[in-house]
């Protein structure tokens, strides 16, 4: 499945939970904000809905192919005279110092191979003093109900640790974005957890929404499992197993998200 794709059909599942994190930062109605890693563009679509139609969001990805998806997704919507997107690196943001109101980015800043601490200064850089910085990421998941110690076993792999990487400093781990913050000089910190939930009966894009999510939280059978787990792994985590997991007439998983934010007080603090 391609990357366009997955993050297409997770969006179902996804949108409630991002939707409620984007409410919680209250960001002013009118103000200019920047998608720092903005994929596909859904958090942007919703970021411009939160900021009403005097407001502005750019939309801000390294990969040519997801900015493709991303305005053809703008330009279906309603909100398409207020988003724009391009092309960018996030550790060296093509914006002049002080450009936005805010800047949000999620499952991208504090992800691997980046270091943390300098592109949450690069993100601080180009929003003016008094705004805000916020970043997001998927924080946990439960997703195979009755299956407890394989779903531990899964997330101990490196697929399921990730974006972390075994025998990197604790500090890079993304729950220790609050550091990372103190550090780039942010004020009035913040951290909040999210959840999103879903239960049988499942439509089909429910369905397909968490066949992407299994596939993007563990991939493919992991070496580090043992072969009696990889075998049960295959049995109840892919679509064609007549045990396939998201069947069971009882399912019921939740996933959470983390919020971390904070104010900008001037430039120098960035130094
Ligand atoms: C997991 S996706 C998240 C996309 C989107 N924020 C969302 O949550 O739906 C990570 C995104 O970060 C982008 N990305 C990774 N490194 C980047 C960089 N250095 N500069 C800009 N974008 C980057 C990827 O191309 C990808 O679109």
């Amino acid at each position: 499945m391609k990357d366009a794709d997955k993050l297409h059909m997770s969006d179902f599942l996804r949108g409630p939970v991002i939707g409620s994190a984007i409410q919680a930062l209250e960001l002013p109605q009118g103000s200019s904000g920047l998608d720092a890693g903005c994929g596909i563009g859904s958090h942007t679509l919703l970021l411009a809905n939160a900021v009403g139609p005097a407001g502005h969001v750019t939309g801000l990805d390294l990969s040519f192919e997801l900015l493709i998806h991303a305005k053809k997704r703008a330009r279906k919507s309603s909100l398409s005279a207020q988003v724009s997107f391009q092309k960018g690196d996030v550790s060296k943001l093509p914006f002049e110092d002080d450009t936005f109101d805010w800047v949000w980015s999620a499952d991208c800043v504090g992800y691997a191979p980046l270091e943390p601490l300098p592109l949450v200064k690069e993100l601080a850089r180009v929003v003016r003093p008094g705004g805000k910085i916020a970043i997001l990421g998927w924080s946990s998941q439960q997703l195979l109900p009755g299956y407890p110690q394989l779903e531990a076993r899964l997330n101990a792999t490196s697929a399921g640790i990730a974006p972390f990487v075994k025998g990197k400093m604790p500090e890079l781990h993304f729950l220790r974005a609050l550091g990372w913050f103190n550090e780039a000089g942010l004020q009035e910190l913040n951290a909040h957890t999210f959840a999103g939930e879903v239960h049988a009966p499942l439509n089909n894009d429910m369905r397909s929404a968490l066949i992407s999510l299994i596939d993007m939280r563990w991939g493919k059978p992991q070496p580090e499992l043992s072969e009696e787990d990889r075998e049960e792994y295959q049995r109840i985590c892919q679509p064609e197993s007549p045990d396939f997991i998201v069947n069971l007439s009882d399912y019921y998983a939740f996933f959470t998200y983390s919020l971390f934010s904070g104010k900008v007080v001037n430039s120098t603090t960035m130094d």
